[in-house]
């Protein structure tokens, strides 16, 4: 299948539209970016169009994972969408999935500029949010009465407030944000439990088995009505997210992400003279790629069969999801690809991993999941 509209595309934003974005705050341009892409959402004739030129509607990328089905593997990874503005118009981007948030029960305005910049060299994004949300009540009265084309998943956080100081008030906090999402009439399909952002103030840590274990037994105590999704940390050693995995599948989770961002400012993959810019926040791109591989791999070898794998982080081509994949991937997803290539990276993604899986014999997506451990 060929699309030489999304090679102009392409073409156009690398050469037109990104240097002339690129001249202004990221932040700004970010927020722009999805109140246009919110007003594309809702002019049907408009994504009809882009949905003719995106869309690979074919048996082969279609998958059928805690009961939901995605048309194709390519995600909106959490971060992008924390206003819930772009649910109408990611079909139309070509995506099979979208994550809004992340949110959490009290809203935050965010941690101190700069929240958001570019590090073009490193072909990363630092982030430095915290978590800057509407809240969730406020997000989903935004989203009452939506219909969905794709899963649309709800990524929930802890509040990021200094008043939550123990960590039994940080897993009501999370908790209560949950039984608002149980109690919407919001028609989305799944949840993420993001348990490592890493530019929080509140003194909260989930990544020891202890405190993993306590969260999750909270959180699951009544059964929740969507799979959830546990988005992982990529700073952590093997052996701790081993342990972590160990608790994970005593749950009824259904899969796990892999991963968030870059917090160590001494990556291989960061150009020096570009992070000594940020004295606050951690990395996205490139940055993120090599550990999300190898902990993909570490999960689908221990836990491959257990739990479903969502690859995210530094993916900017087909070849590179595809490489997820292969690693033990059922999805993924994406943001800062999307930044530097542009969105009709996920049309051409989507095209990519149907010529690469012709190329190596696959008949299905499924068949390609997890063969190069
Ligand atoms: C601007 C921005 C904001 C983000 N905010 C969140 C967030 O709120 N929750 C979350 O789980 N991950 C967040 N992330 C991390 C991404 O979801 C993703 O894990 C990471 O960026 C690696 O993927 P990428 O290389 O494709 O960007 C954010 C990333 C970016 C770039």
């Amino acid at each position: 299948m060929k699309k030489p509209v999304l090679t102009i595309c392409h073409f156009l934003y690398c050469h037109i539209a990104k240097p002339i974005l690129f001249l202004f705050d990221a932040e700004a341009v970010h927020n722009r970016a999805t109140s246009l892409g919110k007003l594309i959402g809702y002019i049907k004739p408009v994504t009809w169009v882009m949905k003719k030129a995106t869309s690979t509607d074919v048996p082969v990328l279609t998958q059928t994972i805690g009961g939901i089905h995605f048309k194709n593997p390519m995600g909106l990874a959490a971060g992008f969408d924390y206003e819930a503005k772009l649910t109408q118009v990611l079909p139309a981007i070509g995506f099979g999935l979208g994550t809004v948030g992340t949110i959490t029960n009290q809203s935050y305005a965010g941690n101190t500029e700069p929240r958001l910049g570019r590090l073009k060299k490193s072909q990363s994004l630092l982030v430095n949010k915290g978590f800057k949300n509407l809240g969730i009540q406020e997000t989903l009265k935004k989203l009452e009465g939506a219909h969905f084309e794709i899963p649309i998943g709800l990524s929930i956080g802890v509040t990021n407030t200094s008043t939550l100081s123990c960590q039994d008030d940080t897993i009501r906090d999370i908790v209560e944000a949950f039984k608002v999402a149980e109690n919407s009439t919001v028609p989305f399909s799944y949840y993420e439990l993001n348990i490592s952002c890493p530019n929080l103030q509140v003194n909260v840590e989930f990544y020891s088995p202890k405190n993993l274990e306590k969260l999750l037994n909270a959180l699951t105590k009544s059964k929740l009505s969507k799979p959830l999704f546990v988005k992982m940390p990529i700073d952590k050693s093997n052996n701790e997210v081993l342990e972590m995995l160990k608790v994970i599948a005593k749950y009824p989770v259904q899969g796990v992400i892999f991963g968030n961002l870059q917090n160590d400012k001494n990556d291989p993959a960061l150009d020096p003279s570009e992070v000594k810019r940020f004295s606050k926040g951690c990395f996205s791109g490139k940055p993120t790629e090599k550990k999300s591989n190898e902990l993909i791999s570490l999960t689908y070898k221990t836990y491959g069969k257990q739990l479903t794998i969502i690859g995210c982080g530094g993916v900017f081509s087909p070849e590179d999801t595809y490489r997820k994949i292969k690693l033990g991937a059922s999805l993924v997803q994406l943001i800062t690809g999307m930044v530097y290539e542009g969105p009709q990276l996920i049309g051409q993604i989507n095209i990519g991993l149907l010529n690469l899986l012709k190329q190596d014999g696959f008949g299905h997506i499924s068949e390609a999941i997890g063969t190069e451990n």
